[in-house]
């Protein structure tokens, strides 16, 4: 599996992989449906990351070039927020759980900010979303707070967990 930062190219493949993860979990917010997003709009976003020093898009790619797994990660406008990078969304495809790649993509954000001079990474999950939990903590994340009933999911209303990373 191939970790690499997302080029312009990738967005057809992201856009299906991120529609594919979002569809497939009542855990995430089901942006590419509720926006109707197609390639164009795909690619004004992913532009719009790539064009920041503190804002990137990460992919993982198969042996056979297929996407698997991708991270958006979003860096502060204010120069008192820039070296903060907030996760902006995380998914795997459901053929390639459980291999390490939700790490992996965590791993090669923390070496981009590090080499990026960014401090902190930090991150929203809907509170039942127990594998995302379960990896953010892996990853060395830690519980930092929480916001009641921040979600809408159908008829119910979850909980928003706030983790949070400071880099060394
Ligand atoms: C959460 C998600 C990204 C995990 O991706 P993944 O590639 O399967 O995770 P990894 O294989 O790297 O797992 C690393 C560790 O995280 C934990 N973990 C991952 N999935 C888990 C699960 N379903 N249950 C319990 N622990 C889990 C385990 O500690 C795991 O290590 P192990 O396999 O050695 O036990 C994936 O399930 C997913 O895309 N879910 C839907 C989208 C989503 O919820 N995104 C997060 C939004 S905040």
């Amino acid at each position: 599996m191939l970790v690499r930062i997302a080029e312009l190219a990738d967005a057809a493949a992201l856009l299906d992989l991120v529609r594919e993860v979002e569809n497939g979990t009542d855990w995430l917010l089901h942006e590419v449906e509720e926006l109707g997003m197609d390639v164009t709009a795909m690619t004004r976003r992913m532009a719009q990351f790539l064009a920041r020093g503190n804002c990137t898009v990460i992919v993982a790619e198969e042996h056979d070039a297929r996407l698997a797994g991708y991270l958006f990660a979003l860096g502060g406008h204010l120069a008192g927020l820039a070296h903060a990078v907030r996760i902006n969304g995380l998914g795997v495809a459901p053929r390639a759980r459980r291999r390490g790649v939700g790490l992996g993509l965590l791993r090669r954000l923390e070496a981009w900010a590090g080499e990026h001079g960014m401090r902190r990474l930090e991150l929203k999950l809907m509170a039942p979303n127990e594998a995302a939990h379960a990896l953010y903590l892996r990853a060395g994340f830690a519980d930092e707070g929480l916001e009641r009933s921040a979600y809408r999911v159908g008829e119910r209303f979850v909980d928003a967990l706030i983790m949070g990373k400071v880099l060394p």
